[in-house]
């Protein structure tokens, strides 16, 4: 999805979305990932029901998503531009360049009870879904 930006005149740009105005939850949690070597791999898992927006604000970052609708890579390096999780994805991010950040905005707290971090499981609870 597009994530509102405004150029400022020789003086970088500046982004922002509202919850439930420019995405389709409001947003309990902000959280972001930081100081992570170039080549380094996270994510390896999935969320029951979280919704999450996922921007990098810096740097670049490759995520590989999986869900009912099949898998999918996308290469995060443009602020303006946010990936939308809406239903149970098996996620992988794979930091391209060293310092990248990656930020998420959550439709809800944390809990581990939100979490499938097995991938065989995963893949069961999709097609008990169906
Ligand atoms: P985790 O979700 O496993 O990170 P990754 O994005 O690499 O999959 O989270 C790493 C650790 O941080 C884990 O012990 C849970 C904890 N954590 C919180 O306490 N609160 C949070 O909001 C998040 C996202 C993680």
């Amino acid at each position: 999805v597009h994530i509102k930006t405004i150029p400022t005149l020789n003086a970088g740009e500046l982004s922002f979305f509202e919850g439930t105005r420019d995405i389709p939850f409001e947003i309990k949690r902000i959280y972001f990932i930081s100081k992570v070597p170039e080549g380094v791999r996270r994510g390896f898992h999935a969320h029951k029901k979280l919704k999450q927006l996922l921007f990098c604000p810096y740097g670049c970052i490759q995520l590989i998503l999986e869900n009912q609708r099949g898998r999918e890579e996308i290469e995060l390096s443009d602020p303006s531009v946010g990936v939308l999780i809406e239903e149970p994805t098996w996620r992988e991010m794979l930091w391209m360049k060293k310092d990248s950040v990656l930020c998420v905005a959550a439709s809800d707290f944390y809990t581990t009870e939100d979490y499938i971090r097995d991938y065989e499981e995963f893949q069961r609870f999709l097609k008990d879904k169906v």
